[in-house]
């Protein structure tokens, strides 16, 4: 099996992945907020590049069907109904509810994934089953990681790392790039005390700064669902 991982979202990449095989992270928080939301009993997420269509397809929907949801600089957005934090998302609240999400880098990505052919969420709260995945489909898969606003981000390079070891652990033949070894180097440094580099990443600093240390520290738990999801049709949905 081929294992690419993508640290740059760049220009070149708008139509690289027409029918190629995908996992997309945004660990901190985003992918993360939607496997929670979706093991919690959400419908569905139609993640939104921007605020302004977000608002757009909640006004074609019965207001009683979804939930308006996401963040910019880490807050909630005004007059949202829920922001990106993963402990947000309990089943008392997004049970049954389409969740309408836009997020600063994480669920731009989806953009241009509208024709690949397997787009797989992943998190460390799903790793093991997005692995498991990985492996039933053999296909060659590229491991994009959101970053932030262009930046490289170490949280999900982490999170790519911990794919990857558990990947190699499986498997024999796995044939990765350069960006792939290294987030495997990179989360066996960290592995013994995930929460810790998390917390002193970039963009663990800032969610820490604004509040939001909980996060983190839930996010921290590896295989704490064990639940895939895709992304199909502008939707993402549990895959069986
Ligand atoms: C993003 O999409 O950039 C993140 O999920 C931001 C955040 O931490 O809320």
């Amino acid at each position: 099996m081929k294992v690419e991982v993508i640290f740059f979202l760049t220009e070149k990449f708008h139509d690289y992945f027409f029918n190629r095989s995908v996992v997309v992270i945004d660990v901190l928080r985003a992918t993360s907020t939607i496997i929670t939301a979706l093991s919690n009993g959400a419908k569905n997420v139609i993640p939104t590049p921007t605020v302004e269509e977000a608002v757009k397809i909640a006004k074609n929907l019965e207001r009683s069907t979804y939930l308006l949801c996401g963040e910019r600089n880490t807050k909630t957005i005004e007059g949202f109904d829920l922001g990106n934090s993963p402990l947000e998302y309990t089943s008392e609240r997004v049970s049954g509810k389409k969740i309408i999400l836009t997020s600063t880098n994480g669920t731009k990505v989806f953009e241009i994934l509208k024709h690949s052919k397997n787009v797989l969420i992943a998190s460390t709260l799903n790793a093991s089953a997005v692995v498991e995945k990985m492996k039933s489909l053999d296909d060659e898969w590229f491991i994009i990681c959101s970053g932030r606003d262009g930046f490289f981000d170490e949280s999900d390079a982490l999170c790519a790392g911990l794919l990857i070891e558990l990947l190699l652990k499986q498997s024999e033949k796995v044939d990765l790039n350069d960006a792939a070894r290294v987030s495997q180097i990179i989360y066996s440094k960290a592995k013994n005390n995930l929460l810790k580099h998390f917390k002193n990443t970039d963009h663990g600093k800032i969610l820490i700064a604004n509040g939001f240390k909980n996060d983190i520290e839930f996010i921290s738990q590896i295989d704490r669902f064990s639940v895939n999801a895709n992304f199909v049709n502008n939707s993402i949905g549990l895959l069986e």
